[in-house]
Formats: C-alpha cells, sequence, structure tokens
C-alpha cells in the first residue's frame, strides 16, 4: 500500500457543522520504535501493548468557513484555551492536508483531557494523535458515508502516525505492530494493524502498572531522540535486531513462554536506552531509581519466580509488566518495595485495552 491510497477522491456530501468526541489510549511498546526516515516512517518495526486507562478524551466541534487558505481552530485542555499545544496541532494539519482536504473549509475547536495526571511524564501525544485522527475521520466519513470500517481504522493510524509515530498503535487493541516485517502479514511502515497471530491465554488481560518515576518534562523530545539514530554507529545493527525481536516474540505470543517474553522486552528496554547512552549527543534517562527498580524487580522475581518484568519509555517511568493471575502478588509487591522509589508515591494502574472508542 502507498500513501495516496488515503487521498480521498472528491466527497459525496456536505456538511455545515457538528461534533464528535472520542477517547484514544496510550500504549507501551514491546519491540521499541526508536529511529525514524522522512515523513515519519520507522526505522525498523515495533510492537505495542494498547492501554486501557490511560488515555485522551477529545472532542472536536466544526463549523464550516471560508477556505482562505488558513487552518483555523481553537484547542482548550480541560476547557481552557492552551496556546502551547497549538504548534503542534498546526503542524499536523500542515502534514495531512493532503489527505484531509477539508481541513481549511472549516474552524474547528479542540477540546481535550487526559485521564491520567496531567505533567506525569507519561507521553500523551499518542493518545492525543489518536483521539484527533479518530474524531477527523469522523467528519471525512460524514463527507464520504461509503468509507469502509477498515478503511476508516487504518486511515485513522496513517493521520495518527503522522502526529506522532508511536500514535499509529493507539487505534487498535490489544497488540499492534507498525512497520513492515517479512514474517508478519499485513503489516505495514503507514499504520498499525491489529497483531494478525494466535496469542497465548498468558497474555490475556496484561497488566502494566506504571511507576511515576520522574515527572519532569522530557530531557530529549523525540524528535531529537529519533535524529540520534542518524549516523548512530549501531544503529544498523539495532535495526536488524528489531525485526529478530519481532520474530522471537511471534513465537512467545503462541507459545506463552513468559521467560522468553521476558527476556526480549527487558532487553528491548535497555537496548532503547543504550542507544541514547551511545549516541552523540550522549543522554541517560534514567534516573538513580529507575536502577533502583529494575534491581528490586529482578531480585523479586528470582525469589519468588513470579514472572513480572519492566520497561521503559524515553523516560524515567518504569512500566511494570505482568499477567493477570499474579496480580494480587504484585501489587503487594509493588506498594511494598517499589512505591517509595516513586515521585510522590505515584503509579498508575493499566492493563491491556481495545484501542479507540467514539463516546
Ligand atoms: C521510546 O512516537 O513519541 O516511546 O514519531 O517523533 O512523535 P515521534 O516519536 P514518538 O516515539 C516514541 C518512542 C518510544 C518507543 C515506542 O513507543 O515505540
Amino acid at each position: 500500500m502507498i500513501s495516496s491510497t488515503f487521498i480521498p477522491s472528491a466527497y459525496s456530501q456536505s456538511i455545515e457543522n457538528g461534533g464528535f468526541s472520542w477517547s484514544a489510549p496510550s500504549n507501551i511498546a514491546l519491540v521499541k520504535y526508536w529511529g525514524k526516515k522522512d515523513n515519519q516512517i520507522p526505522a525498523n518495526p515495533s510492537v505495542s501493548f494498547t492501554l486501557n486507562n490511560c488515555k485522551t478524551i477529545t472532542e472536536l466541534a466544526f463549523v464550516k468557513k471560508e477556505n482562505d487558505g488558513n487552518f483555523s481552530f481553537d484547542l482548550l485542555f480541560e476547557g481552557k484555551p492552551k496556546e502551547d499545544f497549538k504548534p503542534k496541532i498546526q503542524k499536523f494539519f500542515e502534514r495531512i492536508e493532503t489527505y484531509c482536504p477539508f481541513l481549511k473549509e472549516y474552524h474547528f475547536t479542540i477540546n481535550t483531557q487526559n485521564t491520567f495526571p496531567h505533567s506525569s511524564g507519561i507521553a500523551s501525544s499518542a493518545s492525543g494523535m489518536g483521539a484527533l485522527a479518530m474524531n477527523l475521520m469522523s467528519l471525512e466519513k460524514e463527507l464520504n458515508p461509503d468509507m469502509t470500517e477498515e478503511y476508516f481504522l487504518q486511515k485513522a493510524s496513517f493521520l495518527a502516525r503522522l502526529g506522532s509515530g508511536s500514535a499509529c498503535r493507539s487505534i487498535k487493541g490489544n497488540m499492534v505492530v507498525w512497520g513492515n516485517q517479512k514474517n508478519i502479514e499485513g503489516s505495514s511502515d503507514l499504520f498499525g494493524i491489529e497483531y494478525p497471530y494466535a496469542v497465548h491465554e498468558n497474555f490475556k488481560n496484561y497488566q502494566d502498572t506504571i511507576l511515576l518515576v520522574d515527572k519532569g518534562e522530557k530531557q530529549v523530545s523525540s524528535t531529537v531522540g529519533h535524529d540520534l539514530m542518524h549516523n548512530h554507529p549501531f544503529a544498523e545493527q539495532r535495526f536488524a535486531q528489531a525485526h529478530e525481536n519481532l520474530d522471537k516474540l511471534k513465537v512467545i505470543f503462541e507459545n506463552g513462554n513468559l521467560e522468553e517474553f521476558i527476556k526480549i522486552v527487558e532487553s528491548e528496554a535497555l537496548t532503547l536506552h543504550a542507544m541514547m547512552m551511545t549516541s552523540m549527543p550522549y543522554f541517560i534517562l534514567m534516573k538513580p531509581n529507575t536502577l533502583e527498580i529494575i534491581n528490586a524487580i529482578w531480585k523479586f522475581r528470582n525469589e519468588t519466580n513470579i514472572p513480572v518484568c519492566f520497561t521503559l519509555d524515553a523516560g524515567a517511568n518504569v512500566h511494570v509488566l505482568y499477567p493477570e493471575n499474579v496480580k494480587d502478588s504484585v501489587l503487594t509487591f509493588i506498594k511494598s518495595e517499589l512505591v517509595s522509589f516513586c515521585q510522590n508515591s505515584q503509579y498508575i494502574c493499566d492493563q491491556i485495552g481495545a484501542g479507540a472508542v467514539e463516546v
């Protein structure tokens, strides 16, 4: 499939005004997306668990205006104007205009809120761009009611990707692959697809408890981060490794081998951080408490044989991943031994979820 698939032909309907509301969840990558080419094409394939509780809810109201060649929109965060979010939306609209030629014909009011605490250090770009893309597709569907459900979701993921790469994995559940991988049929660099093969019971309702170690501003923006992979001495090997890890996970998803799952997932997290530590300029995004938590998880796992592991994003927070059937013992462990390493003892309990929904 090529990008031009998503350029619509003339619309069959016209609509003066209206509104929609969609929620889209965050997601947590198991094989990480780190490094990209032009037009938000990932340097390697990734796979993620779609989350359930951490989400963005976005209302989009629209009213027809004169097409004066400009985008026109108001941006509200929790009902209040939020000027500093506007440039990101402006850039998003510029990137997707070819695919949404109606954008300059409406004035939009975008009202957005997150279910997770503001400035918790949890990236809201994936859920935010996911929710906005779904709203824009709802509008396009009004203009073109013949659109299929499959096209709707694929294009929503395609648009979300142009807003933020990982956002394309926030449309569908429960596991999403983004990026062309030879052994995953239908996988594409242009949008995320629902993981298409058998998944073992062990992964049903998989739990993710997010430990908020550092809620500060991101030290490295994702744009700068991905750029670090250009001319990175280990880039090619890393990209090849992501393909191999997806192959290995495919077997693991089917047979439910949690020991092997843990090896891949923790190695991916540490490799992501290793890439940052070995780039020029170099960064350490983990904090002392990130390491305390990792060591405590390893000790607990060794002592109990409970299959709990961690993964990391491009920051200091730790995602603690575990199957549903060990939930009680892991939560007891988290509360007694890990929460003290969190800023203001904050953590968020989440689990695998089904993707974006209209609200
Ligand atoms: C470390 O999707 O935030 O979370 O495409 O520049 O918006 P942009 O990057 P972004 O990168 C996320 C990287 C990651 C790993 C992952 O989610 O796969």
